[in-house]
């Protein structure tokens, strides 16, 4: 008999257990973005409603280009090569303002295109201590998109994403956009309450993104900010006892519900869908601060526990990430802004909340890192 989903341990149960709970996930899909839902004619001459989009270079395509699953590569940690006290990240001067106690900053006065390799690897570990930067005033969107994605793919190869849009020719760069005329959000929350989604970037690949960057082309004049919550924060309010029960623990993290949704919305999808089992506690390869690492967009059952048991604890851990609003910023989009994250450390939501008729245009820059590893659990001295 083969054994059963909690006797196995093997990396072979993500699948099988993404097939049982499917039909149950909590996936909720906020963007519902596909080639019908842009209305190209109005996005690139402008309409009576709105103008035309600023960077035209960028609207999303959905090719039908099929990509082979990824094999496993060594990541390199920049962040470890980092000065700490930061000389070339701020070596023009530049200002940092704090969002608040314990996640989230702001930097005026620093180009982040002109930024020499030191400095590239002092942002990296900058980004992960703050968890999540809105560098302001940036030249970032006019540049050439594959000097961006040179600026990007320093800290590692692009993810390409399996269901999103990207510019034409530029698969690895991923897009969030809705039309001036797109109707979505109003229709979305015919059903729904709320749009937020935590979750971190693409948890389901076998090698998740690390330093992240997204930057805004074109956006409503209010609205439309991102959630940013701290993992390793949250991973540092839970008790000793309870830490410790959760060292050793994995679950598996399941792509396929997205891309499902991208099918049964006519949409595409790049590369069969993946799942992959990840330690609930990630370690910082650069900080050494442990971070929890579910979702619930993504995770779907913790390995070697009953479904209702693994329900039981996933609840806890998500209610604890949506509500802990105490290890949380909000981080405002201004034109000119990039927003840099540590994928490893934060979870994040988009806000679906601006007015229909108002364009919401950004570009995604998304470096794979290292498999997920956690080292064991230490008591606090
Ligand atoms: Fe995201």
């Amino acid at each position: 008999m083969a054994p059963s989903l909690v006797e196995r341990t093997v990396d072979d149960v993500a699948e099988v257990v993404t097939k049982k709970d499917r039909a149950q996930s909590n996936y909720k899909e906020a963007f519902s973005q596909s080639a019908a839902t842009t209305n190209y004619e109005a996005e690139i001459n402008g309409s009576e409603k709105a103008p035309p989009a600023k960077y035209p270079n960028y609207l999303p395509y959905w090719d039908d280009v099929k990509y082979p699953a990824y094999e496993h590569f060594d990541a390199y940690e920049h962040g470890r090569d980092a000065d700490p006290k930061f000389p070339n990240l701020f070596a023009n001067g530049g200002e940092v303002k704090e969002l608040t106690a314990n996640i989230g900053a702001e930097v005026t006065g620093v180009e982040l295109s002109k930024l020499n390799r030191a400095g590239q690897d002092e942002l990296a570990l900058f980004v992960a201590q703050h968890k999540v930067v809105a560098f302001r005033a940036q030249g970032f969107a006019a540049l050439p998109i594959q000097e961006a994605l040179d600026f990007a793919e320093y800290y590692g190869p692009s993810h390409i994403h399996q269901t999103s849009g990207a510019p034409k020719g530029f698969p690895r760069v991923h897009l969030v956009h809705r039309s001036a005329s797109d109707t979505t959000a109003k229709d979305y929350f015919e059903e729904r309450t709320n749009s937020v989604t935590w979750h971190t970037d693409v948890s389901f690949e076998m090698q998740p993104p690390g330093t992240t960057f997204l930057y805004l082309l074109d956006g409503p004049p209010a609205g439309g900010d991102t959630l940013f919550g701290n993992m390793a924060e949250a991973y540092n309010r839970l008790s000793p006892a309870f830490k410790e029960r959760l060292h050793g623990l994995k679950a598996v993290h399941s792509g396929h519900e997205q891309a499902q949704a991208a099918t049964d919305r006519g949409s595409i999808f790049r590369r069969e869908p993946v799942s992959n089992v990840h330690p609930i506690v990630r370690t910082h390869p650069a900080t050494g601060e442990k971070a929890l690492y579910v979702n619930p967009q993504f995770t779907r059952r913790i390995v070697g526990f009953k479904k209702e048991e693994s329900d039981y604890l996933l609840k806890f851990l998500y209610d604890h990430i949506a509500l802990s609003a105490d290890l949380q910023c909000r981080v405002k989009w201004d034109v000119g802004t990039v927003v840099a994250w540590d994928n490893r450390v934060t979870a994040h939501t988009a806000i679906l909340d601006w007015q229909d008729g108002q364009r919401r245009h950004l570009a995604r820059l998304t470096p794979r890192a290292e498999r997920p590893y956690e080292t064991p659990y230490e008591e606090k001295k």
